[in-house]
């Protein structure tokens, strides 16, 4: 049974059975979506009665309960979180959060050059699928902490690993929740030593930067979240606005929520754009003729050139349509509804398969093709049109509605800049004489969808410059 719970699992089914599934599980109702028109009521039409979300024991533990944005329901609260995410944390405004990707970024084909001088013989392979998640954890640290060094880092990552795996391990439990007791032993203690892990490392990051606070030269040092936290307040709380109060558990699990979801869903798109690539090495060949034409090949990729390289728009919006890195959407439902014509009770958890819907024959030709292509302007792409804010239902990596990722800017900017670095750095080959179509592109099945194996590839310098 769990196998059909997976997104290509509920695919399948949706294939035998149509675009809205009802599992009935003892007394859970469960409703699996998985075609635009089903999806367009969920998210769009009906959308504030389908904002609630389902949450795990483990994850309501683990989110000092639901006291994130990611997992609170819809309501002031929510609103009032996001609305500081979008404004201030994620905001064009603020310039640490951009200062991170630019500089984290910016020096990621000089740590493939590196990794690639420690191997020991010439045209060695590089596990660039780990070297672009540490990077990203690294740029989403210090987005997230305005870190000017990474003090603390491997002991975040090595928390982060805890963190995911937990919260992957509890997975199941959003269809079952009364499998929850088959853990429950040694589960609960390594829930607790994960969330206490935490809470230490975050606590000792919130008292530096209340230290430092103190110093007017350092003002711009602190994390914006943080910023509420008004000095002399914790472990109490602030006013968000007249109804709202932010504690030190929100402004935690508002960083967990970043931390979490940040690094894995923008690494694993840049790793699957460089193995789909791999994979269809044309479009590698095409992609890397606009950078040379564009940027040329004596110099690296600036920010300021993304916007002259519409192939590469279109491989970063293609590698999302294939490999959504949040392939099912959980939500849940806040009162009675009625999705053209069937009943959702109140609390009724509803699955958006947006996997499913990225590659639905109806919307799409070859949907299991890699074609980038398939976007360009100027009368080459017949699906030109659709843009990832979300009103194209049929196009959903970044999610519809009230609940879509409020870090799309940021997220998107963030892996363009990393797949150019790449592919404009370097020529790339698959180790030990292996072909394109031998290169493994399984995905792991969870809340995130990365790749099975990561990507090992061996990198040539290709640019006349110092990288
Ligand atoms: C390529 C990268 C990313 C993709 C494809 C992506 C996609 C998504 C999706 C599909 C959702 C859920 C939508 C729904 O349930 O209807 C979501 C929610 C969210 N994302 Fe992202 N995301 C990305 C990167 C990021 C980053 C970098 C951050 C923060 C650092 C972030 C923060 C969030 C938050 C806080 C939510 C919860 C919003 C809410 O429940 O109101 N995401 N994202």
């Amino acid at each position: 049974m769990a196998d059909h719970l997976t997104h290509r699992g509920l695919a399948a089914l949706a294939k035998q059975y149509g675009g809205l599934l009802h599992l009935r599980l003892g007394r859970l109702h469960v409703f699996s979506v998985s075609t635009p028109e089903y999806a367009r009521e969920v998210l769009q039409a009906q959308d504030g009665a389908f904002s609630n979300r389902p949450a795990t024991i483990a994850v309501v533990y683990l989110t000092y309960g639901r006291s994130d944005i990611s997992f609170a329901h819809n309501g002031a609260f929510w609103r009032q979180m996001r609305k500081l995410c979008v404004t201030k944390l994620f905001s064009r405004q603020r310039a640490e959060t951009w200062l991170a990707v630019h500089e984290g970024y910016g020096g990621l084909a000089r740590a493939v050059a590196a990794a690639s001088a420690r191997g020991t013989t010439a045209g060695q392979a590089v596990n660039l699928g780990e070297l672009i998640f540490n990077l990203t954890v690294s740029v989403i640290f210090r987005a997230a902490f305005s870190a000017r060094d990474e003090e603390g880092l491997d002991e975040f990552i090595a928390i982060l690993r805890v963190f995911s795996r937990q919260f992957e391990a509890s997975h199941i439990g959003y269809f079952f929740p009364w499998l929850s007791w088959m853990h429950r032993r040694g589960f609960n203690r390594r829930l607790q030593s994960a969330r206490g892990a935490l809470d230490r490392f975050i606590d000792k990051i919130i008292h530096d930067h209340m230290t430092r606070r103190r110093n007017p030269a350092d003002a711009d040092a602190d994390l914006t979240a943080l910023a509420f936290f008004a000095e002399g307040n914790p472990p109490g709380a602030v006013d968000l606005d007249e109804t709202v109060r932010l504690t030190r558990d929100n402004i935690k699990a508002m960083i967990m929520d970043m931390l979490f979801g940040g690094p894995e869903t923008v690494a694993s798109t840049t790793e699957w754009a460089m193995a789909e690539m791999m994979r269809n090495p044309d479009n590698l060949v095409r992609f890397q003729r606009e950078l040379a034409d564009v940027v040329g090949l004596d110099r690296t990729v600036n920010e300021s050139d993304l916007k002259e390289l519409p192939f590469l728009r279109c491989v970063v919006k293609e590698t999302l349509r294939m490999h959504p890195p949040i392939p099912l959407l959980l939500h849940e439902t806040a009162k009675d509804c009625v999705v053209l014509g069937y009943s959702a009770p109140k609390g009724s958890r509803v699955v958006v398969n947006v996997w499913a819907i990225n590659r639905g024959l109806q919307s799409w030709k070859e949907p299991d093709a890699f074609r980038p292509a398939r976007f360009m302007a100027g009368g080459e792409g017949e699906a030109v049109a659709l843009d990832l804010k979300g009103s194209c239902i049929e196009f959903l990596p970044f999610g519809s509605g009230r609940r879509s990722c409020p870090a799309r800017g940021l997220a998107q900017h963030a892996v363009e800049f990393a797949v150019a670095q790449l592919a404009h750095g370097f020529s790339w080959e698959l180790p030990g004489g292996m072909k394109p179509a031998e290169l493994d592109m399984a995905d792991v099945a969870g809340l995130t969808a990365p790749r099975a194996t990561r990507l090992c590839v061996v990198p040539t310098p290709r640019l006349t410059c110092a990288l």
